[in-house]
This record gives structure tokens, sequence and C-alpha cells, in this order.
């Protein structure tokens, strides 16, 4: 079967920034922004990006550029034989299921999108707004319908191709979300009283920072990024050999922070120019929003605008994650790409249903104590999410191994790579220890470790410990490996 590929520098650009710019950008950043306290966040979070998303995000594209194969098609290649190819495996299950609720979220967007249409939202009075958000969410059908409008959508874009599809349909939205973000900072920051809020972005005061905040930024980078799940090197695997692929992982990187600090420029001073809470938490922009434009001249105007904003970041994610697992199932199992894509979205639909009950009739179905979306969130974001990155990064860093990544970066000598030594020592270390950290203290193995009386110096000693056993570890399969490249 012939393979489709990117047909455009642009093209690429705007699919893989698509990708990364989605919920996470508008809505889940802006919130653990405030949540967090601010701007002391915010600095932590460019590191987390600087030093382990963008070496992380490299070596995806490398991977799937060097194969030109789905991602667990890439690892078979790359070394046959060999269990590695189960970290596909993981990294495709988990587009699966997140695209499963991660559909819903949209779909309750998209419900907005179509109540602020109709003048419906506007006239909602601002204490209301909580249980309306509430009613919207558990009455079952609504977001059932919206979930499989939006899957339908996505599985048109995924159906025509990558060149056809993906790409050209992102690049007619990106522009048009950019235009959309740069209309609302406009008014944003022209409100009276919004300097608080750009201070609240822009000013760090690092006494609010913690611990906890600090560990939400490293695993919001990732999230952020689209690593950790194969979507980057799935696209990397349609980038011809002759692209310079250290410039285009800086560029989606920059561009999705960008649009990140820009959603923040949207909503914080509006939020501060009508006195409501910064640190609402995943309602910012269902409940407290809403409120702000309700008080804004023009306000149904520009919350039309804001909804559909969000609508189209979330599409051109949902269109990458589906596109990991159609790439696997098509190329894997033989199976055409109309016929792969109806039955995925299909099922897609039918998983998403337990998550969507979860906030109404299903609420006090439990499982491990948690309902179905808590369950799906909570395995994906705290468990197979950090063992996909951990994985590509134990990979590219030490069986693939950074001498053949960097080869690839440079497109074989096309592009001289100079922060080669940098990028080998973030993908070798500091990024899999970075992972490590954040999974043992989400799934709450470091309370284990702590004594009776909290003694932080036995956490430590067995923080340093399992840095030693990993690197002993690595050094020791390194020094086994006998199959693949140099
Ligand atoms: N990076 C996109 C976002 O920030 O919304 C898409 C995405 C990535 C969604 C990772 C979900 C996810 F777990």
């Amino acid at each position: 079967m012939k393979r489709d590929n990117f047909g455009s520098k642009l093209g690429i650009l705007a699919a893989a920034a698509g990708s990364a710019i989605g919920l996470g950008n508008i809505w889940k950043f802006p919130y653990i922004t405030g949540q967090n306290g601010g701007a002391a966040f915010i600095l932590v979070y460019l590191a987390c990006i600087v030093l382990v998303g963008l070496p992380v995000m490299l070596t995806e594209f490398a991977l799937g550029r060097r194969t030109h194969k789905n991602a667990v098609g890439a690892f078979k290649e790359l070394e046959p034989n060999k269990p590695w190819y189960l970290s596909g495996v993981v990294s495709v299950s988990t587009a699966f299921i997140i695209l499963s609720f991660y559909a819903m979220i949209a779909g309750w967007v998209f419900a907005y999108l179509s109540r602020s249409v109709s003048g419906n939202l506007i006239n909602v009075a601002p204490d209301k707004l909580g249980d309306y958000f509430g009613a919207i969410i558990s009455s079952g059908t609504e977001p059932i319908v919206w979930t499989f409008v939006i899957l339908s959508l996505t599985a048109c874009v995924v159906i025509l191709g990558v060149k056809t599809g993906i790409e050209k349909c992102s690049k007619v939205l990106m522009p048009v979300l950019l235009l959309i973000l740069i209309g609302l900072m406009i008014r944003s920051v022209t409100l009276d009283g919004a300097s608080k809020g750009l201070e609240f972005l822009f000013k760090p005061d690092f006494s609010q920072l913690t611990k906890e905040g600090v560990l939400e930024a490293l695993g919001h980078s990732f999230y952020s990024l689209s690593l950790g799940m194969a979507i980057i090197m799935t696209y990397g695997s349609y980038i011809d050999k002759k692209e310079n692929l250290f410039k285009l992982a800086v560029q989606v990187t920059i561009a999705d922070t960008l649009i990140a600090l820009m959603a923040g420029v949207v909503i914080f001073p509006a939020v501060f120019a009508y006195g409501l809470e910064p640190g609402q938490g995943p309602g910012l922009i269902f409940v407290t929003l809403p409120a702000v434009f309700k008080a804004m001249p023009f306000g149904a105007f520009f919350e039309t605008l804001f909804f559909l904003l969000i609508g189209i970041a979330a599409l051109t994610s949902t269109i990458s994650l589906m596109e990991v697992v159609v790439a696997f199932v098509t190329e894997q199992f033989n199976i055409g790409r109309k016929k792969a894509t109806v039955l995925i979205a299909l099922a897609l639909f039918a998983l998403s249903i337990p998550s969507t009950l979860s906030f109404g009739p299903w609420a006090e179905v439990k499982i491990f104590g948690k309902n179905f979306f808590d369950l799906f969130d909570y395995v994906t974001a705290k468990i197979t999410l950090p063992l996909g990155g951990v994985l590509v990064c134990l990979f590219g860093g030490w069986i693939w191994g950074t001498k053949n990544a960097v080869k690839e970066i440079e497109s074989n000598g096309l592009y001289p790579f100079s922060w080669s030594r940098l990028y080998s020592f973030a993908v070798k270390f500091l990024a899999p220890i970075a992972i490590i950290i954040i999974f043992v203290h989400s799934i709450g193995l470091m309370e284990y470790f702590k004594t009776d009386n909290g003694n932080l110096a036995t956490t430590n000693v067995f923080l340093a410990g399992g840095v030693l056993l990993f690197v002993l570890t690595m050094w020791g399969l390194k020094m086994r490996r006998t199959s693949g490249e140099e």
C-alpha cells in the first residue's frame, strides 16, 4: 500500500501545531495557571517545555521519519523480534482512550457554541451558570449527540488522508484560530482593569509555587505538546527526508507555547476586569467566562468567537489522535483507510458513552472507586501517558540511540545540529527521570516511601537510589543489545 506524505512545509507545521494546540492550551493551561498562582508557574512550565518537551518531540519526529511507519511498525522495524513494539501498542491505546473522552469534552464546547449562537447562553444569570453547565453535561443525550458529531467530523477529515484531509484542513483552520485569538486578545486587554490580569500572568511571585505546581507544569508540557502517545511520531512518518526536523520541532513548540500564553491573555485580564476568581479549575471557561461575556459590551459576539476558537483547536487535535489509531490499523492489519476509520470512529463512540454517562445517570457506577470518566482519565494521564513517554525516551536515548536519532535529525548531514550533546543528555537522563518522578508522585508512591514523620531525607535516599538503578539498568541494556542499527 502506498503511503501518503505531507505536501508542504507549511502544511506539516499547521498539522503538527494543530495537534499540539488543543483543549490543553485554551482550557487546561489557563485553569491550571489560575490554580497555581500565575507567572511563577508559567516560568517553570517554559523551562519544562525547553528541557524536556522539545527533546522528546525531536525524538518522536526522528523515530517516525526514520521508519516511515505507524507507531507499532516503527519499533518493529528498528528492533525486530524484541518486545519494544509494545511501547507503540501502549501509545496507540492511550491515544484511543484519550480520544474517547477528549471528544466528549470537545462536545461540551460545541454544546456551548450552539447555545452561544442561538443567544441562549448570554441570557443565563451569572449565579445560575454553574447549574447550567451541570445540567448540560449530566443530561446524557445531548453530550452523546455532540460527541458523535465531533467523531464524525474528525473521521471525515481522516478518511480523506494525510495530504488532502489533515493537511488541507489544518491549513485553513489554524489561521482562522490565530485571527480569532488576536481579536479576542485585543478585546480583553482593552477592558478597564485588565492590567491586573496581565500582572497575574507575567509578574512572578515564587511564594505561590508549590511542589505540586512544578509537577503539574512538567506533566502539562507533555500533554500540551501531544507527546507520549505517538502523535508526533505518526506525523513524523509522513515527513520527507529533506525537511529540517529541528526547525520544525522548535516552530511547533513555540507556536504551542505562544497560543497557550495568548489564551491566558484573553482569559485573565477579562476575569480580573470583572472581579472574578482566576482559580476556578475546570469550570473556568464554562462557568466563569460566560459571566465575563455577559457583562461585556457585544458579549454574545465575543462569546461565540471564543467557543468557536476552542472548537477549532479541539478538532485539529482529535484529528491527530484518530490518525494515530488509523495509521496503526491500516498498516498493521492491512485494512483500507475508509473502512478502518469508520470502524475506529464507531468503537470510539461506543467507548465515549460510559464517560459521558459518568456525569449523569452512571455517576455512581464505580470501578476501583472511580466512575468511568475518572478511571479513563486516571489510567491514561497518570499511567499510560507517562509510560509511553518514558519508553520513547529510553528507546530513542539508549536502544536506537541518540547517535542514530541525531543522524536522522540532521537529515544525514544536511542540517548540522549544534545542540546534539544537550539533546542527548536530555533524552537519556533528564526527560526519563523527570517523567518517572511525575509518575511516582502522581500514583502516590512517594507517600509510601515517606517514613511516619514524613522524613524527607529517606525519600531523597530512595530517589537517588532509583536514579542510580535507572542509569545502571540502561547501561546494562545498552551493553546487551545486539541487533538494530549502528
Ligand atoms: N496537545 C493537544 C492538547 O493540548 O489539547 C492534544 C492532546 C494531547 C490531547 C494529549 C490529549 C492529550 F492527552
